[in-house]
C-alpha cells in the first residue's frame, strides 16, 4: 500500500509525539531535581524557573502542532482575498482548498509556490515570506511587482511577481509547500528584539511583530522600516495602530526621499536610511537580538556595522530575498589557505573554472560564471536548485531543510570539497 502525504506526516507526527513524551518525562525529572534547588532560592529564581519551564512547554506544544498539521510536497490553496497595500505591492490571503486546519508556522518563515505561468515551458518556483502572524484560517503573503534592473530597463518585469499582480485573482488556486526557513523568531522567549525591514523586506519582520502583539506579549520590540516615502510605505495604519496600542512596541519609520506631503513626526520619524548610527541614538545598548531583511546595500551595511558595534554574530539574523547578499562563506579549516586550487566543471555548459571560496555557494559561483541554475529560496529549503553530481564531493554551509538523494546536491547551500563535476 502506498502512503499518502498525510499518512507520512501523521507517522512522523506519532514519532514526534513519542519523542515529545520522553522529552517531557526528562523535563519533569529535571524539574523535580530543580525544585529542590528552587526551595533554597528566592522568589526571583522561582519566577525565572517557572518562565523557563513555560518556555520549553510552549515550544514543545507548538512543535507538536506543527508536525501534526504540516504536509509534504505541494498542497492546493485558494486566493481568498487580494489586497493592494501600496501601488506595486499586493497582499494575498490564502486558504487551503481541502479546508483542513493550517499548521502554526514560525514567524519569519516563507512559503514556496509552484506556478504554472502561461508561456513558460516549466513550472516556476518562487518563495514568499509569510507577512502575518500564524493564523489557523489563512496564510498571507505580500508581493512586490519587480521592475527591470536600473541598468537594463529593456528587460522584462519579474516573472512570478507580475503573474501574481496581473493574472492571479480571488478564487484562483495555487500549489504551495508547507512553511519553512531558518530565519524566524523564537516566540517562546522574551529577549528584547530589533526588527528591521527595508521596502518589501518588511514581510518576515512584520510577521514577527504581529506574532508578538497578537500574543499580548510585553517583549520589548524596536521596529525599524526603511522606505523612500509615503507612496511606498506598506501597512502604515496597521503599524501606527500597533505602536499606539502596545507600549512595548517602538516604531521608527525612515524615509530616504520624503515628498512634500510627507510629515516628519507624523508619517515618519527619521529622514535617511535605517542605519546602525540610528540604532546607537535610539537604543539603550546593543544588547538585543537583531532580525533584518531588505535590499542588498542595507543588509550588507547592517551586518558589517552591527558586528563593528560589538553585536555577537549569534544575535544577528537576516533573510536575503534575492541572490545572496550577505554571503555565507565556508570557514577555512586551520592551516587551510584562503584561496583554492579546486576545479569545478559544469558539464552541460562545457565550462571548467577554478573555485573561488570568496564567492559563497556553488549557485553564486555558477551565476558568476554565466551558468544558469534554477533556484527558489537560495537557502536549502525548496529543492529547486538540486543538481546531479557527476564526480567529486561537496560540503554544506549549513543544514538543508531536506537532504537531497545521494548523487545530487543543493547548490545554493554547497561548496566543493574536491574537484567537482556538476550536471549544469
Ligand atoms: C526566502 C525568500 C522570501 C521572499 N519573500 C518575498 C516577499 O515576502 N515579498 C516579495 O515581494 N518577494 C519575496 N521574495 C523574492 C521572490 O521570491 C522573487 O525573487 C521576486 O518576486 C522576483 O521574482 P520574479 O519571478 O518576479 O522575478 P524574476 O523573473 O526572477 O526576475 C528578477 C529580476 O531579473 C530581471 N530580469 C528578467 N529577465 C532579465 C534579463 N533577461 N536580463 C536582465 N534582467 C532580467 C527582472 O526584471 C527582475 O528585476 C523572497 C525570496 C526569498 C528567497
Ligand atoms: S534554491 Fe531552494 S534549495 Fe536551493
Amino acid at each position: 500500500m502506498e502512503l499518502g502525504a498525510y499518512d507520512v506526516v501523521h507517522l512522523s507526527a506519532l514519532a514526534v509525539l513519542g519523542a515529545t513524551g520522553l522529552y517531557l518525562l526528562l523535563l519533569l525529572f529535571g524539574s523535580l531535581r530543580a525544585s529542590a534547588v528552587v526551595a533554597r532560592t528566592g522568589e526571583a529564581e522561582r519566577a525565572l524557573f517557572r518562565a523557563r519551564t513555560e518556555e520549553i512547554l510552549a515550544r514543545t506544544r507548538a512543535e507538536q502542532e506543527r508536525n501534526e498539521l504540516s504536509w509534504n510536497g505541494f498542497r492546493k490553496f485558494e486566493i481568498a482575498e487580494k489586497r493592494e497595500e501600496v501601488p506595486g505591492v499586493c497582499s494575498f490571503y490564502l486558504q487551503p482548498h481541502d479546508k483542513r486546519p493550517l499548521p502554526p508556522f514560525m514567524p519569519g518563515q516563507f512559503l514556496t509556490f509552484k506556478l504554472d505561468i502561461p508561456g513558460q515551458q516549466k513550472d516556476v518556483i518562487r518563495c514568499y515570506s509569510l507577512s502575518d502572524a500564524p493564523n489557523p484560517d489563512y496564510f498571507r503573503v505580500t508581493i512586490k511587482k519587480v521592475p527591470p534592473p536600473r541598468d537594463k530597463p529593456e528587460a522584462p518585469w519579474g516573472l512570478s511577481s507580475s503573474f501574481f499582480h496581473e493574472q492571479l485573482e480571488q478564487g484562483d488556486i495555487l500549489d504551495v509547500k508547507a512553511p519553512s526557513g531558518h530565519f524566524f523568531l523564537d516566540t517562546a522567549t522574551q529577549t528584547p528584539i530589533v526588527l528591521i525591514g527595508g521596502g518589501v523586506g518588511i514581510t518576515p519582520v512584520l510577521s514577527m511583530l504581529n506574532a508578538v502583539t497578537n500574543a499580548a506579549s510585553k517583549r520589548e520590540v524596536w521596529f525599524f522600516l526603511g522606505v523612500r516615502n509615503k507612496t511606498e510605505h506598506p501597512m502604515k495604519e496597521h503599524l501606527e495602530t500597533l505602536a499606539r496600542e502596545h507600549e512595548n512596541v517602538h516604531l521608527n519609520i525612515c524615509y530616504s526621499d520624503p515628498t512634500e506631503d510627507c510629515k516628519e513626526g507624523v508619517d515618519y520619524q527619521h529622514k535617511g536610511h535605517v542605519s546602525v548610527d540610528l540604532f546607537k541614538k535610539q537604543l539603550k545598548s546593543n544588547n538585543y537580538e537583531f532580525y533584518f531583511c531588505g535590499p542588498p546595500p542595507m543588509m550588507n551595511a547592517l551586518d558589517e556595522h552591527l558586528k563593528e558595534w560589538g553585536v555577537p554574530e549569534a544575535r544577528i539574523n537576516y533573510e536575503a530575498f534575492g541572490p545572496a547578499t550577505v554571503k555565507k562563506l565556508k570557514e577555512p579549516a586551520p592551516g587551510e589557505a584562503a584561496g583554492s586550487d579546486i576545479q569545478v566543471t559544469f558539464t552541460r555548459s562545457n565550462k571548467t573554472v577554478g573555485w573561488n571560496p570568496a564567492v559563497g555557494s556553488l549557485l553564486d559561483f555558477a551565476e558568476d560564471n554565466g551558468v544558469t541554475i534554477d533556484f527558489g529560496c537560495r537557502a536549502g529549503n525548496c529543492g529547486t536548485c538540486k543538481t546531479a553530481i557527476q564526480g567529486g564531493e561537496v560540503e554544506y554551509l549549513g543544514p538543508p531543510g531536506e537532504m537531497p538523494e545521494q548523487g545530487s546536491c543543493l547548490v545554493c547551500l554547497c561548496v566543493p570539497k574536491t574537484n567537482l563535476e556538476l550536471d549544469a
